[in-house]
C-alpha cells in the first residue's frame, strides 16, 4: 500500500526521536574538578560529589589558608546546593590553583560565594580579583550577598591556573569551585553580528561570563535537570509588560534531530516551554513582547536565542520578528523552514552585540505580516554572555595590579595526588567509553569550521580585472572562480535590499550584474544558517564538476571575510513553483509544463548517470527547478547533494534531509539514500505540475493536505482529471494525462526498487508529450501498452545492454537505460514520426 502521506511521515519522525535523543543526550566531561572549599568532608549535590577541601590542597600554591565555616548559609539557596555555601577557604595572600587539563578546549569555571562571618573575618568585606593567565574573570570583586559566577574559557595548554588576588588590606575567599569541560559544540567560533550586521568570528578566543540564562514561559530548570549543570531561571521578572505574554508548554514534543541542536545546547524543559504573544483573541494584535536585562555597559555580549515551535499545528504558520534593542536581527523568522518542516525541533541562534553605553539590553519578539500569518511570536530560552574586552578582562579592572602578583610558587606543579589520581583514572575510563560520541561531536564541530575550498584541482582562480590583474569578471568561462568580495558588492549594488529576488533557508538571493553586463543571481549565505557551510562547499564542489544544459551553472563564489556567496547564471523566469501557484503569474500550458518536466528530468538523469558515481540531488522540488527566458528548465540547489551509494553504506549520512512533502518515505524508514529518493520527489513534482497546488497545504481538509496522498488516491481511482489545475481543464488529451499520471504514480511507489529510473521517467514524459501533440492518438498499440509497467521488472538488469545513442536526448552516459525499454519507446516514437 501507498504510505507516502504527510501524517505517516510525521509518525515515523516521532518514532525516530528517541533514537536521535539517545545519541544526543548526556555529555561526560573529560575534566571535572569539583571542590567544596573549606569543607572537611565530601559534599554531594544532585548526582555530583564536591571533594573535601583537603583533597584539593595539592592544587594550591599556598595550602596554608584559613578554612572557615558558618551554618548561617543553611538556607542560602533552595536548590539543594546550600551545603556548598556553609564553608569557605579564606585567602589572605595571592594564591593559585593549578588544574591539570586532560582535554584542551572550553571549560566552565564556576565560583560560589556567600559572605558569612567567621571569627574576625567578615566575608562581606572581602575585596579581590580572580584571574587566569589570559583573562581577568573578576576584578575588585566584593560579593555582597550570595553570588554564583559562571565563566567559560578555552584552555589551550595542559594546565589551567586560577589565581585569587586579594587587594591591599583585604582578603579573598571561595565557597566552592568547579572546573569542568564544556562540549565543543556548545560554543562555536562564529555568530551573527548585530551592529554592524554581518558575521562575527573568534568566539573560541573569548572568555565568556554567563550573565543571564532564562527559561521563557516556564519555571526554574535546576542544574539537576540540565546535562551541563546549568540553572535556567524564569522570565517573569524580566518582562517589561507581563500582561502581553502567555506561557505555553509541551515538553514531551521537543525533538533533537541529528545534526541540529542537542540536549546539551539546552534541555527539553527549556525548549518545551515558551513565552508567546497574548494574541489569540485579537487577530489584529500588533505588539512586541519585550524582556529587559541589566548588563555592564562597555562590553560586547553574546546573545543566544533558543526556539522550538511548540505552538504551531503545521509548518509555515508562524512568522515573527526577533529584536535585540532596536535591531531586527531575524526578520520574518519561520522556524519550520529552519527545521525541515518538523515542528517542535530545538533550534538556536547566536548574535554578538557590540558594546552599548546603556546598562539595559532589551530583547523583543513581535509579529510579522508576511503570508498573512496570524500574529504570534515565541521565545523558549535566552542566554546572555559577557565577552572579554580587548584587555582580556571581563571586568572594568583591566588587569591584576602587579604589586599583588602571585608570590609563593613553591607548590606549583604538584598536581596529581593519590586521591586525584584515582578520580583521573575513572575519568580516563569514561573518556574511552565516550570516545565514539566525542568523535561524532568533533565532526559536527568541524563541519562549522571554515576550511578554504580547493576546487578545480586545487588551483584557485581570481576574477575581476579591477581587483587583481588578470581576467575580467565574466560568465563565459567554463569553470567557477573565486570572486573578490568587492566585485560581488559592486554587482549587487552593495547587496541592495531592493535587489533581493528570493529568501531561502540558506540566505538571501540577489539579482546582480557583472561588469561585462552578464546578469547573475547572487546567493549570500547567512552565517548562522545551520546547514550553511557544508552545503556551501557541497554546492561548489558539485556544480564545478557538472556542466549540463539542464543544470544551473555556477559562475563563481566568494569565501572572503567568511562570506558564503554563490554566483549563478540568472534565470529570468524564476522557479517552476512560482509559475504554478502563489505568485499569480500567467498559467503555463500543458505542453510547456511537459517540456519543463522533461528538461528537469534530463538534468536529474545527467546527475544520476553522467558521472562515475551517481549523484543524488536529495532536494528535488518545484522551487529548485528554475526557468530561463525561454522557459527551459534547469535543476538548481545542490547543497544537499551526495554522491552515492558508497557514502550510504558507511551510514555516514543518517540525518534525513530534504523538503517536507517531497521526502521519500523509504528514505525516512531506512535512512538510506538512493537515486530512487530523487525519483520519488520528482513524482511529487509531477503531481504538483498537474494540480498546481502546494505539496503540503494545511488550510485544506485533512485528506487533501498532502498532495502526494491526495493525487495518488485519484490516480488509483482512474479519475486524476478530477483534481487537475482548473486552467488545464479540457486542454490535456486523455492519453497524455493517463501516461503522465501513470508515470507519476510509478515514481511514488512505496519501495525504491519498484520506481522507474529517471531515464525511464524521461522517456515516458517524452511519450506523454508526443501523445499530447496527437500524433499517436490513433495508434492501435497505444492503448495496450503500459510503457512504465513493462519497464519496471527490467529495472535491475539494464546495465550492460547496448543502447541507441541519441544526441538529441543528451544521453552522455546512457547505460542507465534498458535497451529493451528504450527500443520499445523508441519504436513508438519512430512510428509517430512516420505519420
Ligand atoms: C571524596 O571524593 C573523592 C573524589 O572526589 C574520592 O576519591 C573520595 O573517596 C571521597 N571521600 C569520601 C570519604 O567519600
Ligand atoms: C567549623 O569550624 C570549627 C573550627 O573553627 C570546627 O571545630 C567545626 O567542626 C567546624 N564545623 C563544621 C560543620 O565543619
Ligand atoms: C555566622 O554568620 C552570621 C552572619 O552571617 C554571624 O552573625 C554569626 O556570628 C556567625 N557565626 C559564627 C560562629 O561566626
Ligand atoms: C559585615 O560587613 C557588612 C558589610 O560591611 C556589615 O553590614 C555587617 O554588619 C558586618 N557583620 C559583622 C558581624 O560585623
Ligand atoms: C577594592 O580594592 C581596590 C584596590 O585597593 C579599591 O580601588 C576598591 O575601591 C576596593 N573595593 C571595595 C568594594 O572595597
Ligand atoms: C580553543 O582554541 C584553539 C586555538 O585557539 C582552537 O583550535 C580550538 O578549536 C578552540 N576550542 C574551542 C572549543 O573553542
Ligand atoms: C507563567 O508562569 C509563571 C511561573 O512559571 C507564572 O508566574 C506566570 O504567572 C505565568 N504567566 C501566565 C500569563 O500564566
Ligand atoms: C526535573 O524536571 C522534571 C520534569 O519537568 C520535574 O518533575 C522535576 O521536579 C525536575 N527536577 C528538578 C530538580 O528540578
Ligand atoms: C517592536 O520593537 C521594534 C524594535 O524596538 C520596533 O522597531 C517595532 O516597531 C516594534 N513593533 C511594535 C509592533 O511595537
Ligand atoms: C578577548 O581576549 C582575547 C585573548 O586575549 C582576544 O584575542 C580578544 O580580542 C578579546 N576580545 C575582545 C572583544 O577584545
Amino acid at each position: 500500500m501507498m504510505m507516502g502521506g504527510g501524517s505517516f511521515k510525521l509518525f515515523i519522525c516521532v518514532l525516530l526521536v528517541p533514537y536521535f535523543a539517545c545519541f544526543a543526550s548526556g555529555f561526560t566531561p573529560a575534566d571535572m574538578y569539583l571542590i567544596d572549599c573549606g569543607s572537611p568532608t565530601n559534599t554531594t549535590v544532585g548526582d555530583r560529589v564536591f571533594m573535601a577541601d583537603n583533597l584539593a590542597s595539592q592544587l594550591l600554591s599556598t595550602p596554608e589558608n584559613i578554612l572557615a565555616n558558618n551554618t548561617s548559609a543553611n538556607s542560602a539557596t533552595s536548590s539543594g546546593d546550600s551545603a556548598l555555601y556553609q564553608t569557605a577557604r579564606i585567602f589572605t595572600a595571592t594564591t593559585k590553583y593549578t588544574f591539570s587539563i586532560s582535554q584542551r578546549g572550553r571549560h566552565w569555571i564556576r565560583l560560589y560565594f556567600y559572605p558569612f562571618v567567621y571569627r574576625n573575618y567578615n566575608l562581606s568585606l572581602a575585596n579581590f580579583s580572580v584571574s587566569t593567565p589570559n583573562y581577568v574573570l573578576l576584578g575588585n570583586f566584593n560579593p555582597a550577598g550570595l553570588s554564583f559566577k559562571e565563566f567559560s574559557v578555552n584552555v589551550t595548554s595542559s594546565t589551567l591556573e586560577i589565581t585569587m588576588t586579594p587587594f591591599k588590606n583585604s582578603f579573598a575567599y571561595l565557597n566552592a569551585l568547579e572546573v569542568v569541560s564544556v562540549p565543543d559544540i556548545l560554543i562555536t567560533d562564529d555568530a551573527a553580528s548585530v551592529n554592524p550586521p554581518g558575521s562575527f568570528q573568534g568566539l573560541m578566543r573569548q572568555a565568556l561570563e554567563t550573565v543571564h540564562r532564562v527559561n521563557m514561559g516556564g519555571p526554574t530548570v535546576s542544574f539537576e535537570n540540565d546535562t551541563l549543570w546549568r540553572t535556567w531561571i524564569p522570565d517573569q521578572s524580566y518582562l517589561v509588560q507581563v500582561n502581553l505574554a502567555d506561557n505555553v508548554s509541551n515538553i514531551a514534543s521537543v525533538k533533537y534531530p541529528a545534526g541540529g541542536a542537542t540536549i546539551d545546547i539546552a534541555p527539553p524543559s527549556v525548549y518545551g516551554t515558551a513565552a508567546k504573544m497574548r494574541s489569540e483573541n485579537d487577530p489584529t494584535s500588533n505588539f512586541n513582547v519585550t524582556w529587559e536585562f541589566t548588563v555592564d555597559p562597555g562590553f560586547q555580549y553574546l546573545v543566544r536565542f533558543h526556539f522550538c515551535d511548540i505552538v504551531s499545528k503545521s509548518p509555515n504558520q508562524l512568522y515573527f520578528n526577533v529584536y535585540i534593542n532596536s535591531w531586527n536581527v531575524v526578520p520574518n523568522l519561520d522556524l519550520s523552514t529552519r527545521t525541515l518542516g518538523i515542528l517542535a525541533t530545538a533550534y538556536y541562534m547566536d548574535f554578538v552585540m557590540a558594546s552599548a553605553d546603556s546598562s539595559k539590553l532589551r530583547v523583543s519578539i513581535g509579529p510579522s505580516p508576511v503570508n498573512n500569518a496570524y500574529p504570534n511570536a515565541i521565545l523558549n530560552g535566552l542566554e546572555i554572555m559577557k565577552m572579554n574586552n580587548s584587555a582580556g578582562s571581563l571586568s572594568k579592572v583591566a588587569s591584576v595590579p602587579s604589586s599583588s602578583r602571585p608570590g609563593s610558587k613553591k607548590n606549583v606543579g604538584v598536581i596529581a595526588g593519590v586521591s586525584i589520581g584515582a578520580s583521573v583514572a575513572v575519568v580516563m575510563a569514561v573518556i574511552l567509553f565516550f570516545l565514539h560520541r566525542r568523535r561524532k561531536m568533533e565532526r559536527l564541530r568541524q563541519s562549522k569550521t571554515w576550511i578554504p575550498l580547493s576546487i578545480n584541482g586545487g588551483t584557485s582562480h581570481t576574477m575581476g580585472s579591477k581587483y587583481s590583474n588578470g581576467t575580467t569578471v565574466s560568465a563565459g568561462s567554463n569553470l567557477s572562480y573565486r570572486c573578490p568580495f568587492a566585485a560581488v558588492q559592486e554587482a549587487t549594488n552593495n547587496f541592495d535590499e531592493s535587489w533581493v529576488i528570493g529568501i531561502g533557508g540558506f540566505g538571501k538571493v540577489y539579482k546582480g550584474v557583472l561588469n561585462d553586463g552578464t546578469k547573475v543571481a547572487v546567493k549570500r549565505g547567512n552565517p548562522r544558517s545551520q546547514q550553511g557551510l557544508a552545503e556551501f562547499r557541497t554546492e561548489i564542489e558539485m556544480l564545478s564538476q557538472f556542466r549540463h544544459r539542464h543544470l544551473v551553472s555556477l559562475i563563481g563564489y566568494c569565501d572572503e571575510k567568511n562570506e558564503m556567496i554563490l554566483i549563478y547564471e540568472y534565470m529570468e523566469n524564476g522557479t517552476l513553483k512560482g509559475h504554478l501557484y502563489g505568485l499569480g503569474l500567467a498559467s503555463l500550458s500543458w505542453k510547456e509544463r511537459l517540456e519543463i518536466c522533461i528538461g528537469a528530468a534530463r538534468g536529474l538523469h545527467y546527475l544520476h548517470t553522467g558521472y562515475a558515481k551517481a549523484v543524488i540531488h536529495r532536494d528535488v522540488k518545484s522551487a529548485n527547478i528554475l526557468l530561463d527566458e525561454n522557459l527551459m528548465a534547469k535543476v538548481a540547489d545542490f547543497g544537499l547533494s551526495k554522491t552515492g551509494p558508497e557514502i550510504d553504506q558507511t551510514h555516514v549520512s543518517t540525518a534525513v534531509k530534504g523538503s517536507f512533502g517531497y521526502l521519500d518515505p523509504e528514505y525516512f524508514r531506512r535512512q538510506q539514500l538512493t537515486e530512487k529518493s530523487d525519483v520519488y520527489s520528482f513524482g511529487v513534482v509531477l503531481f504538483e505540475v498537474l494540480c498546481a497546488r502546494p505539496v503540503i497545504d494545511p488550510s485544506l481538509p485533512r485528506e487533501m493536505v498532502n498532495l502526494a496522498e491526495w493525487a495518488m488516491k485519484w490516480q488509483k481511482k482512474g479519475q486524476l482529471e478530477q483534481i487537475i489545475d482548473a486552467n488545464l481543464a479540457g486542454k490535456i488529451r486523455p492519453d497524455s494525462l493517463r501516461k503522465f499520471g501513470e508515470t507519476a504514480e510509478k515514481c511514488l511507489a512505496d519501495f525504491g526498487v519498484d520506481r522507474p529510473s529517471v531515464g525511464d521517467v524521461l522517456w515516458n514524459l517524452e511519450y506523454a508529450l508526443q501523445l499530447q501533440e496527437a500524433v499517436l492518438h490513433n495508434d492501435p498499440d497505444e492503448n495496450s501498452t503500459n510503457v512504465i509497467g513493462d519497464l519496471s521488472p527490467l529495472v535491475n538488469d539494464y546495465n550492460h545492454v547496448d543502447v541507441v545513442s541519441d544526441a538529441q536526448f543528451e544521453m552522455s552516459s546512457a547505460d542507465d537505460l534498458s535497451g529493451v525499454s528504450m527500443s520499445r519507446v523508441f519504436s513508438q516514437l519512430v512510428k509517430s514520426e512516420g505519420r
